[in-house]
């Protein structure tokens, strides 16, 4: 949810059917909701509702629709435009959802994006960012509300919408721990685990001293392969993998489970191994992850 040409059915579309950012400044305003059915992982499908935002569907959310909408969530996601004039009404409105959660939900987990931040200067997006946070959260006590400042236009997407998945996601611990064996069995320093269709990090294992990397690395990943993907579909090649190496580490990414890739950084001695041998590695762990991934 959130305020009409907030940007919401861009970031669904991006994520969730293939659009190029480009693609989005055509799109129309949504007419009441939109139900779609994604399919994730394989077997997990979201029942995502991308609810139009104009204020005269908002008056039908609150009153007709209001069992419709609000029962039985699981997760709302608000869309937040950083850009907008009208900051007021639009916490209106939010407060408004607030409420109705609060009533029929109260259990849900909260997302908040807070939106279009490229068209802040970047020097000035984390001082906006955290002033919005704090507001948006100061308005209810019973929901521990997660922001996150996002752009169609850079890899904050897929940040956070591998969070929001991630919290659906059942015994993502299990997987996890399987991971970090996986990581340890074939000496590597990171293993990161993406979702096939959507390219969104589903998991990541680091053996690697965090600060001294983009912490945002996985993501930036995600957005370059997912439209070299794109690019490779468009002139009928299908991606299957990819491999970068120079003295210091070497990168390879693979088609994995059924439903996911996985990329295998080496660093130091690790980086001389030759790729066949993290192919061969990654080959024998595929048939036992297929048992903790299912590819239906
Ligand atoms: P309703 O369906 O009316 O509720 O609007 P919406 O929230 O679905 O908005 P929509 O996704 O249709 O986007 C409106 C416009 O915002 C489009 O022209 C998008 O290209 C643009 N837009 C979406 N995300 C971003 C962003 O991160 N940055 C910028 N600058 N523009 C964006
Ligand atoms: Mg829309």
């Amino acid at each position: 949810m959130g305020k009409s040409g907030a940007g919401k059915t861009s970031m669904r579309s991006i994520i969730f059917a293939n659009y190029m950012a480009r693609d989005t400044m055509r799109l129309s305003p949504t007419l009441d909701v939109e139900h779609t059915h994604v399919r994730f992982l394989g077997n997990l499908v979201l029942n995502l509702w991308d609810c139009g935002g104009q204020y005269r569907f908002y008056e039908s959310y609150f009153d007709s629709q209001r069992d419709t909408i609000f029962r039985n969530v699981e997760v709302l996601i608000y869309v937040f435009d950083i850009d907008s004039g009208d900051i007021e009404n639009d916490i209106t409105y939010f407060d408004g959802i607030l409420d109705a959660m609060e009533q029929s939900s109260p259990d849900a987990s909260i997302f908040v994006l807070i939106h279009k931040m490229d068209l802040y200067h970047e020097e000035d997006r984390e001082r906006a960012f955290n002033e919005r946070a704090a507001l948006i959260q100061s308005r209810s006590q019973q929901f521990k509300m997660k922001c996150f400042a996002t752009s169609i236009w850079d890899e904050t997407l897929y940040r956070a919408w591998s969070a929001i998945v991630y919290s659906l996601i059942p015994n993502v611990t299990i997987l996890e721990n399987q991971l970090n064996d996986f990581c340890n069995i074939c000496g590597a320093d990171e293993i990161v685990l993406f979702e096939k269709a959507t390219f969104l990090v589903i998991s990541h294992i680091s053996k690697l001293e965090s600060t001294r990397y983009d912490s945002h690395r996985f993501e930036r990943i995600s957005n370059i392969i997912k439209q070299f993907k794109l690019s490779c579909s468009k002139s009928m090649a299908q991606f299957q993998g990819m491999e970068v190496r120079n003295s210091q580490y070497s990168a390879f990414i693979d088609a994995f489970t059924g439903n996911t890739y996985i990329m295998v950084i080496m660093t130091g001695d690790g980086a001389q191994v030759p790729t066949t041998l993290t192919q061969l590695n990654i080959a024998a762990a595929r048939k036992h992850f297929e048992r903790f991934i299912p590819s239906t």
